[in-house]
């Protein structure tokens, strides 16, 4: 099996990033799993509670479990992927049942900060927008997609996203074996990785 992780800030595009890697593969050869699933179960806090969480820290992660299923899809064991709601800020009660495939690509904004994942990884790849398009990403989809308001993105980009971003997400661009500019044409890059997930496959 072959790992693939795929970091970068928020709105950096890692997620079209992930989908142009499996365009390329047939279906039944790749699997994806998301950092953003794996955010703590936080069944014992209120509603209100759970907006003041900052979601941008490492500790927010369940970087246990999340090891754990890499493990497992690594040992060829099916795992049920947590479902997050982004809404409810929570888990959800469903779960993905996750089958190991050949690829396997993990991707989000913190996963460089857990040694073990690094370590599982065959190949690191570093996603990298500026600070200026992120924002406008994050502006767009958290209003389209999230349920959330213009106050509520500038205020929360500010106060954590910023930060954090500085302080536990840029730093990990050193541990990447390539970093993909995401602001401009980007098919050499991918090209790159293709062949070498085909050189491994
Ligand atoms: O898709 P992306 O990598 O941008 O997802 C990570 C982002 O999701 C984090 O920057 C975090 O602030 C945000 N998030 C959120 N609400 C939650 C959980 C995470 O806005 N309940």
């Amino acid at each position: 099996m072959f790992v693939i992780g795929i970091a970068g800030g928020t709105g950096s595009g890692k997620t079209t990033v992930v989908n142009q890697i499996i365009n390329e593969l047939p279906q039944d050869e790749v699997c994806v799993i998301s950092q953003d699933s794996y955010y703590n179960q936080t069944d014992n806090l209120t509603y209100d509670e759970r907006t003041k969480i900052n979601f941008d820290h490492p500790r927010a992660i369940d970087f246990d479990l999340l090891v754990q299923h890499l493990t497992d899809l690594k040992n060829n064991k099916i795992i049920e992927q947590p479902v997050y709601s982004f809404v409810a800020h929570n888990r959800t009660k469903d779960t993905i049942k996750t089958h190991p495939r050949k690829v396997v690509i993990i991707e989000g904004i913190l996963i460089f900060n857990s040694k073990e994942l690094r370590n599982l990884c065959d190949i690191k790849v570093f996603v990298h927008a500026d600070a200026d398009e992120r924002l406008i990403r994050r502006v767009r989809r958290d209003i389209k997609e999230r349920g959330r308001d213009i106050d509520e993105v500038l205020s929360r980009y500010q106060s954590t996203l910023k930060p954090m971003h500085q302080q536990f997400i840029e730093p990990t661009k050193n541990y990447a074996d390539i970093i993909i500019p995401n602001d401009r044409y980007n098919t050499v890059a991918i090209d790159i990785v293709r062949t070498v997930i085909n050189d491994r496959l």
